[in-house]
């Protein structure tokens, strides 16, 4: 048997409607019900959500800094505001969405323990999150994970296990594991509560900056591009969305573009782009939600992290600055508005860090 990391909900017909993912806008008729696997995690996908999770985190998270840095506008070519995500405990934006979930699953859940699939920040996120919860967390991660990967989610007491050449394979002996051990599965892209929780940072970000016309956001599996859409739709309509994947892993791009889920190769240097399929629950917010969706290179992304560690003087993955490869990709087109991007993770490998003395292209 293959498991992908996907829900059932790629079998549900796309116009079912049980669980409507809701807006400001009005309920889309098309809204996919979520998966099995999420059933414990609570309601669809709501701005009501967003400020629930925005609640839990309240007393947990302090509100990371955004600025504007004139260096920056400077070399971009355009006015562009900064939140740092990359200064959370964990280093990127995804503890938001363990720290959601892990206070909203059903105390047997809890008892239960949870199990997951991840190299990346997910891993991280969810056994930080376990940890503060007191809940066993086991993580699977593919043989290729690098030593220092599988160290840092151990220090944060997950219990790391080894399996699978790649992702998919990982994925497969997760699941199995889950069966055979009565864990919770958890689905990094499908859980309602970890797009609630990621969706905080675009909340943050647009209250803090009303000035804000277009909003970037880097996406793998699509959960925080779809948060930035329901906190836009609710609180700030005029402004446009622009997800940006690296167009070596387009996955999240080409089932947006297509209106169907589907699997592409994956080669980018970005770890949190680097995803080989489309979730359900993210396009079904995406699909209608977003203005733009640009596909960027690895050499953008790389000039991207270069320009904010001279000109913003901080730290981003490639994944986390991807973002701003797109702003800067939309600048020399003559895009002049206000734009606004989220540094979701600093991360860096050895490697990655090498490249920032490389000279913009
Ligand atoms: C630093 C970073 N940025 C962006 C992403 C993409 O986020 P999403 O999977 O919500 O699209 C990830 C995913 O792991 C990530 O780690």
């Amino acid at each position: 048997m293959t498991v992908e990391l996907r829900p059932a909900s790629d079998a549900a017909p796309r116009h079912a409607s049980s669980l409507p993912v809701t807006t400001a806008k009005a309920a889309r008729p098309d809204a996919v019900a979520l998966s099995d696997t999420s059933a414990a995690a609570g309601p669809a996908l709501s701005f009501e959500g967003v400020l629930a999770a925005a609640d839990v985190l309240a007393s947990i998270l302090p509100t990371t800094p955004s600025w504007s840095y004139p260096l920056l506008d400077e070399a971009v070519g355009r006015h562009t505001i900064v939140k740092h995500e990359n200064v959370q405990p964990t280093g990127a934006f995804k503890v938001r969405g363990g720290l959601t979930l892990l206070a909203t699953l059903p105390r047997e859940v809890r008892r239960r323990g949870l199990i997951t699939v991840s190299t990346g920040n997910h891993a991280q996120s969810l056994a930080f999150a376990s940890r503060a919860h007191g809940v066993a967390a086991t993580i699977v991660v593919p043989e290729s994970t690098p030593a220092g990967k599988i160290d840092a989610v151990r220090a944060l007491g997950a219990q790391v296990i080894v399996a699978g050449a790649d992702m998919s394979a990982a994925a497969d002996h997760a699941v199995g594991l889950a069966e055979e051990r009565g864990l919770y599965f958890v689905n990094p892209g499908e859980e309602p509560a970890i797009i609630h929780g990621h969706a905080t940072v675009y909340f943050e970000l647009l209250t803090a900056h009303p000035e804000i016309d277009t909003l970037y956001m880097p996406v793998g599996s699509g959960s925080g591009a779809a948060g930035a859409v329901l906190v836009r739709d609710a609180i700030a309509p005029q402004v446009r969305v622009v997800a940006v994947q690296a167009e070596g892993a387009r996955a999240a791009h080409d089932s947006w573009a297509t209106g169907e889920i589907v699997t592409r190769p994956i080669d980018t240097f970005a770890g949190g782009l680097a995803t080989g399929k489309g979730f359900a629950a993210p396009q079904s917010v995406l699909r209608d939600g977003l203005d733009d969706f640009i596909l960027v290179s690895d050499d953008q992304i790389r000039d991207a992290m270069t320009l904010l560690a001279g000109a913003a003087h901080t730290l981003a993955e490639g994944a986390g600055a991807a973002g701003l490869a797109g702003v800067l990709a939309d600048a020399r087109r003559g895009d002049q508005s206000v734009a606004a991007v989220a540094i979701t993770g600093g991360n860096a490998s050895g490697d990655e860090i090498a490249q920032l003395t490389r000279r913009p292209q």
